[in-house]
């Protein structure tokens, strides 16, 4: 039984890959979904860590850049180009990017995410008139 001791060594390291797997933060979301653009501010987006580009979006405020950027603004594609992002994904991905330029957001706790989604709604509706 030379292989078990390899054996429980693998199964501990996928375990511990499914752990974070499971708490996905915003910091992973943005290095793997949004880093392409807002990393180096690629197509006018407002680029990480440039306070000047960000200071007027942390005043407009959580909800509505959240809401705006999830469904999607100019250059900007919805959901960041991943159709399968969530909102609480997605949510997370603007705190950490905020914080990075100025702001001091926590992630939207349970009340806020629903007032974000009635907006991403609302927005989905009006679009679908045009
Ligand atoms: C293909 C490039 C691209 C990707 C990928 C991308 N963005 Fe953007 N983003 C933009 C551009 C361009 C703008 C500026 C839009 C404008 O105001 O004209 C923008 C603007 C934004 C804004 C401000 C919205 C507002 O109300 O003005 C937020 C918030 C945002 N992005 C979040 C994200 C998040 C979170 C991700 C990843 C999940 C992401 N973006 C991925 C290009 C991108």
């Amino acid at each position: 039984m030379k292989k078990l001791p390899l054996l429980v060594f693998l199964v501990s390291i996928l375990s511990i890959f499914n752990v974070t797997l499971a708490h996905a933060n915003g910091e992973a979301t943005y290095k793997q979904v949004c880093f392409s653009c807002h990393g180096a501010g690629v197509a006018g987006a407002p680029k990480v860590g440039d306070k000047a580009k960000w200071a007027p979006l942390i005043k407009e405020g959580q909800i509505h850049i959240t809401s705006d950027g999830y469904s999607g603004v100019r250059a900007m594609p919805a959901k960041g180009g991943k159709p399968d992002l969530s909102v609480e994904q997605f949510a997370s991905a603007v705190v950490y990017m905020a914080n990075q330029s100025g702001a001091s957001w926590s992630d939207p706790d349970p009340k806020t995410l629903a007032i974000i989604n009635e907006k991403i709604e609302k927005r989905q509706k009006k679009s679908a008139k045009k």
